[in-house]
């Protein structure tokens, strides 16, 4: 799993008086993502193709330079702040990078996660916990060493990315589905608490997509389509662009009055209502 920073940029006529609580559409934005591979790194392409500037977080550091190298290569300003979600130290630091390299704060995307199937018999207390450690806990600890930059912006923002799998319920997914049920109550939590410092939070509950590490241990390349259609009205899985077209939405203007929102973008999978 990895951690990305994302800065925007945003083109607007309107010219910043530097008040950081002010929205003056002009200000330079940096912004934190989740995910240097996957839905996290098209979150974070799509983010710099609409003027971001990018800091990617994560473990590997084969998978930082990758994302970089491709990032840069479309033009888009991008360095890479190794850590791991699960170590506060590391969150701290990967901000400061960022604070150091872009002068401030204000997006943050989480999207790093941890995930396999895993029957709930089979699953050890540990492997419970590691997943809630790297899901749950690690958006808590991303969201805590962002904050006292994120106030100082005129457009903070903070996107958590769960999944729909505790909505009801997803085989062999005890662990995940915990976690990302902690994911959207955060997200509910801190969208309560820090809209007096006009930080927006807001969630992402993605479905199936179509190309991702996700997609690919939960057996998404063996589904049956058939079943797909009968469990999902759109019928098919989804494509990483229109997960990240979400995000933009959500951190731009047009989404300025929204926040402790829930956004699927799984194509109504979440319904689960067979034909009768
Ligand atoms: C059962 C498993 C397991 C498996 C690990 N564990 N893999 N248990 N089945 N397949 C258990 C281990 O046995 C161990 O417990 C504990 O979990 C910790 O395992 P480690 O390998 O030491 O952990 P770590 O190296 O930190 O790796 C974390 C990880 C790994 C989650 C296990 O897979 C990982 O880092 N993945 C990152 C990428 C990823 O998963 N991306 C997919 C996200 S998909 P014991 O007790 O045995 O020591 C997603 C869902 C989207 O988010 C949903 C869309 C609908």
């Amino acid at each position: 799993f990895v951690e990305q920073f994302i800065e925007i940029p945003r083109n607007s006529s309107t010219i910043s008086n530097g008040n950081a609580h002010e929205h003056n559409q002009d200000e330079t934005n940096h912004t934190v993502n989740g995910g240097g591979s996957g839905i996290g790194l098209e979150i974070t392409r799509q983010l710099g193709l609409h003027g971001c500037k990018v800091a990617v977080m994560g473990r590997r550091a084969d998978v930082l330079k990758s994302a970089v190298d491709s990032l840069s290569s479309e033009g888009i300003t991008a360095i890479a702040t190794p850590g791991d979600v699960r170590s506060n130290d590391d969150a701290v630091r990967a901000v400061q990078q960022t604070v150091e390299k872009y002068g401030q704060l204000d997006i943050l995307v989480n999207s790093a996660a941890g995930n396999f199937l895993s029957a709930a018999e089979d699953l050890s207390p540990k492997g419970f916990r590691t997943v809630m450690e790297i899901d749950a806990i690690g958006v808590f600890t991303m969201c805590h060493a962002t904050f006292s930059e994120l106030r100082k912006s005129n457009n903070a923002n903070i996107i958590n990315i769960s999944a729909n799998l505790q909505y009801p319920a997803t085989w062999y997914q005890v662990h995940a589905s915990a976690a990302k049920a902690a994911i959207d109550s955060i997200t509910r939590s801190l969208a309560l608490e820090w809209g007096e410092y006009k930080i927006r939070v807001n969630g992402i509950v993605p479905g199936l997509i179509s190309g991702t590490p996700g997609f690919t241990k939960l057996g998404g390349d063996i589904l049956d389509t058939n079943l797909l259609t009968e469990t999902s009205p759109l019928g098919r899985p989804g494509e990483k662009h229109e997960v990240a077209m979400g995000v933009v939405y959500l951190c731009s203007t047009a989404g300025s009055f929204i926040t402790g929102h829930i956004m699927f973008i799984d194509g109504g999978n979440w319904l689960m209502k067979p034909k009768l």
